[in-house]
């Protein structure tokens, strides 16, 4: 199977909800405290917040997707249109096939286009890293979109359930901290739906990671969409993954700070995204909402979707008596008791 096939395929699976995993991110453990004296006027509520340097209107990134194919290039257009207007931060596709299709460039580089004042981020396999990555190929692929953070992204888990993909995992953490060294821009590490846990998280930030994404298990199950491609919807790896809330809380119990510690896997609401910044990340991140949204409105669905978005995150912020982004802590939610 081509590669460009490979990708719509992703997309296609992921969007009709078929790769979802069934355990959940973890979110329903917590609620909110309700405040009844909130002592705030909404329109005093500020939802910006900042990402290295980078002032957002929210603190929501548009996390890695695609690129490498003429219809990838018009959703990342679309991406980078979307993300300029409304100061969100965001990250292109494995850029992987840049360096063996070089005329897939442009699918990639039109976000700088679209984007020429945007935090746009490269991508990068760690499995990449881990086979022989140069310093030149490294420079070729962040310099094709002039961007503000470099991504690396771990997944491990999809490449096993994948029959052609990689399969030696030896020395990503060296060619992490090697891409530090010699990028010039902060380097940005990712899981990809499985979870980076407390001791992976430390080890990240100790090699010079400025920020760790844990993207945990609970949204889009990439075991479930390479199974489903190989007509193994069965597949025993497919629940495989540490949901998103475990992953911050021992992230954060690892010593990460709000600014190294952002949150993604199966945030798929306002009220999800409130309570991963409580327990202490200080961004948070989204794909399958904002593809699938992509998908079923085009532009016009995307605005739609932000405009509600934003409206509800301050609504959220109101209710919590909270002016600002960095006012929200452990001290508005509580654990929610399972009884029966
Ligand atoms: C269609 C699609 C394509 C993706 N492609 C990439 C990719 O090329 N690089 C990457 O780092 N992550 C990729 N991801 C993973 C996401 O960035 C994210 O980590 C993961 O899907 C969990 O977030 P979600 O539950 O909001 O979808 C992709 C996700 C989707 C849905």
């Amino acid at each position: 199977m081509n590669i460009e096939q490979r990708k719509k395929d992703h997309i296609a699976l992921s969007v009709s909800g078929e790769a979802a995993y069934k355990k959940t991110a973890g979110f329903e453990r917590f609620d909110f405290i309700h405040n009844a004296l909130p002592e705030i006027n909404l329109d005093e509520v500020d939802t910006s917040a900042e990402l290295l340097g980078y002032k957002a209107s929210l603190p929501l990134f548009v996390s890695s997707m695609t690129g490498g194919y003429s219809e990838a290039g018009q959703v990342n257009r679309i991406i980078a249109a979307f993300c300029r207007k409304h100061r969100i931060p965001f990250g292109v596709g494995s850029q992987r096939i840049m360096l063996e299709q070089p005329e897939t460039t442009e699918s990639f580089s039109i976000v700088r286009k679209e984007a020429p004042d945007g935090f746009i981020s490269a991508n990068i396999g760690g499995g990449q890293l881990a086979n022989g990555f140069t310093e030149k190929q490294a420079r070729k692929l962040i310099d094709s979109i002039e961007a503000d953070a470099a991504i690396v992204h771990l997944n491990v888990l999809q490449e096993l359930m994948q029959g052609e993909g990689d399969r030696n995992f030896k020395g990503i953490l060296q060619g992490i901290e090697d891409l530090v060294r010699v990028s010039g821009v902060p380097v940005i590490v990712k899981e990809t739906g499985g979870g980076i846990n407390g001791d992976n998280a430390r080890k990240l930030i100790n090699a010079g990671v400025s920020v760790v994404d844990v993207s945990g298990a609970g949204g889009t199950s990439w075991s479930k969409i390479e199974n489903h491609r190989r007509n193994q919807p069965d597949h025993p790896f497919n629940e495989w993954g540490n949901p998103t809330v475990d992953c911050i809380l021992e992230a954060r119990n690892a010593g990460l700070s709000p600014d190294q510690l952002m949150a993604s896997g199966g945030m798929r609401s306002v009220l999800d995204a409130g309570k991963a910044l409580c327990l202490g990340a200080g961004f948070t991140a989204m794909a399958q909402p904002v593809i699938r949204q992509i998908n079923k409105g085009g532009e016009e669905g995307l605005e739609a979707w932000y405009q509600e978005y934003k409206q509800q995150f301050a609504t959220l912020l109101c209710l919590l008596g909270c002016r600002r982004v960095e006012d929200l802590s452990e001290r508005h939610l509580r654990e929610v008791r399972i009884t029966g």
